[in-house]
């Protein structure tokens, strides 16, 4: 079938621009390996959304269909707008120079060009049929890994400033007898919990409103299965998340003839947004794909995507971190960390990350109340400075990074001394604290350039600083700015994430080779728009086990295991009160990127010996977590348990983690069957971390073919609640 589909490609490619055929209409096929998004221009020049889904081979049969009744079937435009035939939610809304707020599309041209051997980008020109106001269509197809990015480019050549009312960056159509829609909702410390619904009629919106900190309560990524729930590895999916950390609405409305239609952009929730003429207003790209081989794969596609087209350095394992929060909390002075350094470096730790507590003079930062926004070190706590602690680690033969949340201050600081202006604010209204903090208003220019100015100084005064965490520990309230004009006062949303993305790319272009994680009270950044500036998400503030495995289970759906934080913490865990043995904590971790979040000094040797050897162990199969394909194998939301398992690209190598989530009642051990090898080839299959000779497969040690292996599975003796199990699959030639 794929090799039908790049002749597919390579045809459409040559056709370009402006591929008409008779009676003037146009297909515009966008194509990916397996996929097509097919797209017609009439010959009114309308441009509608005809077809996503499964790879069409000749997409310009679409066009023996007509004439179509166009009550009927034309009625969904590749860019929907406001005011004329469209009677459900648009993707465009605009006021024009003079009032008028209806908008008219109509095709212009379009172009395919080959960014490189595996994208092609698709741009199609619409003017509106009366004003000079132009919206350019721009997508890439990925043909190996079957996805599609869309956005929108407006651009304002009337003689008076237009405002946009709606600016989705993506507007797709399908066709199915049902839709189940998994989303992931959440909370602090409870983040990205997943929820499957069959949606009907109607609106169902999936939105944020909190400016920043925006996937804290519900993540911009979903899944929309058709027919029936999704499963694994069967059945039409399709995924999508937008790339932007501000506020966006996911709006899925199924119309009375079952035809579902789905917006996906920023949010225009008191968002209206004034273009003067002459310029032009980008949309953020939406990622989806498609897949008739269920979930699993759409999971696989965007891991895929992410490594090579999203996150940052996605083609390089990520380091073994500890970060001091859960070990040392505020409470710490150089004895506590320079111990730690020296511990975490004995246990195989490869990066030191100092968090909260470390600066802040006149009001030091002992606790959440005082110092934030005054970047000095506490020289209380940490007399001889940062190089001082860094010296320590670099003797360690560890790396050092550290913890800053620049984007906010307490009012005990003397940052919100000297600058009360900086903060967002409304007037007349009282400062409502969260964490006892307000937010800086990064639609100001100044003070972009202080939160630059405020790690670009670390990183420089530091060069040796290799990691940074970004915290982010409040949303959007008391909204308005000092800055902004009274009559754009709503670009405040747009443009505080503006804002920071100009930051976030000031700091990478001077600082590449520095690691950053992206932390918003735990998981409330994670989302493509800031992952194109990180390396690495925080999950979670909740590190115990037991909940990891529901909601690294979950965020794998999305997001690259490799960029997941996941950290051994102490039991009983600070959060949940759970407690776990030091082998679940490692085994939960080990599935994603793998940290320790706890102070060694508490451990016992017995402990800190597993723990050394789990490390090492990890560090032999990092490559296979981080940069292979993940199979999700056992569910944890339909059994007692769950099992999951990565496979190289070459299908050489593997590792199998299994957990149980209570205890078996009256069960045998059920059978794991695994997936994603090679049925020919012959593995090795091992047990690791172990914390005796004990064995939960009795094959450890022997050789089994991947067709025993996928088509027989392993049963494998973990029955009580908390028992785990990490095997490691290697290829015997
Ligand atoms: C919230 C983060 O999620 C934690 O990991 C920690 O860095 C604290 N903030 C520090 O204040």
């Amino acid at each position: 079938m794929k090799k039908a589909l790049l002749l597919v490609v390579v045809l459409v490619v040559n056709m370009a621009p402006g591929f008409a055929v008779a009676d003037d209409k146009k297909i515009i096929a966008i194509n990916t390996g397996n996929t097509s998004l097919v797209l017609m221009a009439n010959n009114q020049g309308k441009v509608f959304h005809k077809y996503f889904g499964a790879s069409l081979d000749k997409p310009e049969e679409i066009l023996n269909c007509l004439p179509y009744d166009p009550r009927r079937y034309e009625t969904f435009e590749a860019c929907s707008t406001f005011g004329n035939e469209n009677k459900h939610e648009v993707a465009l809304k605009v006021r024009h120079a003079d009032g008028n707020m209806t908008t008219d599309l109509r095709y212009q041209s379009h172009r395919q060009t080959r960014i490189d051997g595996n994208v092609t980008e698709t741009r199609i020109l619409l003017k509106d049929d009366h004003y000079p106001f132009l919206v350019t269509l721009i997508y890439r197809a990925h043909r190996d890994e079957d996805i599609i990015t869309s956005r929108i480019s407006i651009e304002n050549k009337e003689d008076g400033t237009i405002v946009l009312e709606k600016f989705a960056s993506a507007d797709l159509v399908l066709s199915s007898g049902e839709y189940w829609l998994s989303h992931f909702y959440g909370s602090w410390s409870g983040e990205m919990q997943m929820e499957e619904e069959r949606i009907g009629k109607g609106i169902r919106i999936i939105d944020s409103k909190k400016g920043i900190r925006t996937t804290q309560s519900e993540n911009s990524a979903f899944l929309l299965s058709m027919d029936q729930p999704s499963r694994e590895e069967q059945g039409e999916v399709i995924g999508g998340a937008l790339a932007w950390s501000g506020n966006y609405q996911l709006c899925f409305e199924i119309d009375s003839r079952n035809t579902l239609h789905l917006t996906a952009g920023m949010n225009p929730f008191g968002s209206d947004y004034h273009v003067d003429p002459g310029e032009t207003f980008d949309t953020p790209p939406f990622i989806f794909s498609y897949s008739d081989r269920g979930k699993g794969q759409i999971s696989r596609n965007f891991h895929r995507w992410a490594r090579k087209y999203s996150l940052r350095d996605g083609d390089k394992p990520r380091p073994v971190v500890l970060n001091s929060w859960e070990g040392a909390y505020f409470t710490f002075d150089e004895d506590t960390i320079t111990k730690m350094i020296t511990d975490a470096a004995s246990m195989g730790v490869e990066m030191f990350v100092l968090d909260d507590g470390w600066f802040a003079n006149k009001y030091p930062r002992n606790n959440d109340k005082a110092g934030l926004g005054d970047w000095q070190v506490n020289k209380k706590k940490l007399p001889h400075g940062i190089d001082y602690l860094i010296d320590h680690a670099e003797k360690e033969g560890i790396k050092f990074g550290i913890w800053v949340e620049p984007e906010m201050v307490n009012p005990k600081s003397e940052l919100a001394e000297n600058h009360p202006e900086w903060i967002v604010q409304s007037a007349h209204r009282k400062p409502i604290l969260m964490r006892n903090q307000l937010l800086l208003d990064l639609s100001n220019p100044a003070v972009c350039e202080f939160v630059f100015e405020v790690v670009d100084d670390l990183l420089t005064k530091h060069p040796r600083i290799a990691y940074i965490k970004w915290d982010a520990n409040r949303h959007v309230q008391n909204f308005g700015s000092t800055y902004l004009p009274a009559d754009r006062q709503s670009h405040l949303w747009i443009d505080y994430t503006r804002g920071l993305y100009s930051v976030y790319e000031r700091l990478m272009d001077r600082h590449p080779d520095v690691i950053f994680q992206v932390c918003s009270s735990g998981g409330g950044r994670v989302d493509f728009g800031s992952l194109a500036y990180h390396h690495e998400f925080w999950a979670s503030d909740n590190t115990d086990a037991f909940t990891r495995i529901f909601m690294q289970w979950n965020t794998t759906h999305i997001y690259p295991p490799m960029a997941m934080g996941a950290h051994v913490s102490a039991s009983p865990n600070h959060q949940t009160g759970n407690s776990s043995p030091l082998k679940t904590r490692f085994d939960v971790a080990m599935s994603g990127r793998l940290g320790v979040e706890l102070q060694p000094s508490h451990m016992t040797d017995e402990e800190l010996d597993f723990a050394k050897k789990a490390i090492a162990e990890y560090k032999r199969i990092r490559d296979v977590v981080q940069l292979g394909d993940l199979y999700r194998l056992i569910s944890p939301y339909k059994e007692n348990r769950a099992a999951l398992m990565y496979v190289t690209e070459k299908k050489d190598r593997a590792v199998v983690f299994a957990y149980t989530t209570q205890y078996h009642i009256r069960q045998d051990y059920p059978t794991v069957k695994l997936r994603g090898l090679s049925p020919e080839k012959t593995y090795l299959v091992e047990e690791i971390n172990t914390r005796s000779t004990s064995k939960v497969f009795n094959g450890s040690g022997k050789t089994f073919s991947g067709n025993y292996l996928m088509n027989h599975g392993m049963q494998l003796k973990i029955r009580k609640s908390n028992e785990t199990a990490c095997l490691e699959l290697t290829e015997k030639r």
